[in-house]
């Protein structure tokens, strides 16, 4: 019998072995660039590129291993290595300074953090019995856990604030929200969005719902929007503060399963009035095989919260079991879409 999708020729077999060889040491990429983003190597190479010696010098590390992971990481577009053996920023290594307003470093020190990493080396066990890694090895769903480690909650916070610093300019600009009225962020973190949306829109007052230890880091002391904003302390499966416009729940719906989301949403449907309108900003799963950042980090939550990435269709059907219809679905210039509902 024979089957169309069989390599046949050397060639594609040679390909097919390398690809599936390579993918088998795929966890190699992250575990050398945390050791890039913990030794700050794009922070020493700002003011020129510099060599692996010179790196190891400056940052107390082991010269010829520090040059073997850095080499690596030139092959996936992180630094660039030149005929001289010194080491240069590129773009993507941009990215990793903290001295720059589009750093990615704490939320991909967050990423290959251990909270992250343990728990997706236990994917097969979450695919077996549909548990949730992270709870079986750290003993606590992760925000329980947050609570009583002072320095993981730290990482999360610090590196999902600085992700939604990058994005949320991105998405408060790609909806057209009200002159006048109340907006409600939901599970808001310490509110660089909020800040945001308040900052375009004068007419518009705002409130922080999110849990007494997020709200103690907010961000909202800006003179931009003096006296427009409040913050309210609460469980957001039980209640939600009442007379909003708009409600946001911003990357909130993908760290819970359907049966949590629906809690969620049911407890703001409640707290929504029938003029009252909600904006789910989460990432959109597209149909078909091509690769996309939804499809990735999906993969991700499973291990971690019991939490999706979802479809469509799969959000207009838990808004629906929430009592809310799914009105359109905008796209924002990042990875995420704002998927607006009403009261059905
Ligand atoms: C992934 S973060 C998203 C934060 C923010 N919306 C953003 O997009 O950057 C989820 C947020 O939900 C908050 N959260 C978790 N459980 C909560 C609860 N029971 N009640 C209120 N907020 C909660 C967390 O503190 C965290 O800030």
């Amino acid at each position: 019998m024979s089957d169309a999708t069989q390599p046949t020729q050397a060639t594609e077999i040679a390909a097919a072995v390398r690809q599936v060889l390579g993918d088998s040491l795929g966890y190699l990429y992250p575990a050398a660039l945390r050791v890039a983003l913990r030794t700050d190597i794009a922070g020493h190479l700002t003011d020129g590129p510099k060599t692996a010696a010179q790196l190891a010098e400056l940052t107390g590390v082991h010269a010829p291993s520090l040059h073997r992971v850095l080499r690596f990481l030139a092959t996936r577009g992180i630094f660039r290595e030149d005929t001289d053996s010194a080491f240069h920023l590129t773009p993507a290594a941009h990215v990793l300074r903290t001295d720059v307003p589009y750093s990615v470093r704490s939320t991909a020190l967050l990423l290959t953090d251990e909270m992250y990493w343990k728990s997706t080396g236990r994917l097969e066990d979450t695919v077996r019995d549909g548990s949730t890694a992270f709870n079986d090895i750290f003993g606590a769903p992760l925000f329980d856990y947050l609570d009583q480690n002072e320095e993981s909650a730290r990482t999360f916070h610090t590196g999902i604030a600085d992700l939604s610093a990058i994005e949320q300019g991105g998405i408060a600009a790609s909806y057209d929200f009200p002159a006048t009225g109340k907006i409600i962020d939901v599970g808001g973190g310490p509110g660089g969005f909020l800040r945001t949306v308040l900052a375009n829109n004068p007419g518009l007052h705002g409130v922080l719902y999110e849990q007494d230890a997020v709200l103690q880091q907010h961000q909202l002391d800006d003179e931009a929007i003096a006296g427009r904003w409040e913050t309210a302390e609460g469980n957001f499966f039980d209640v939600a503060p009442t007379g909003g416009d708009i409600y946001v729940l911003k990357r909130v719906l993908h760290d819970w399963s359907d049966d949590d989301s629906l809690r969620i949403l049911q407890a703001v449907r409640k707290a929504m009035s029938d003029q009252a309108r909600l904006l789910v900003v989460d990432a959109v799963v597209p149909p078909g095989n091509d690769p996309h950042p939804a499809k990735l980090y999906d993969v991700a939550m499973m291990t971690i919260f019991d939490g999706k990435e979802r479809t469509e269709p799969e959000f207009k059907e838990l808004l629906a079991a929430a009592g809310l219809r799914l009105v359109r679905v905008i796209p924002t210039p990042g990875t995420v879409s704002i998927l607006e509902a009403v009261t059905a």
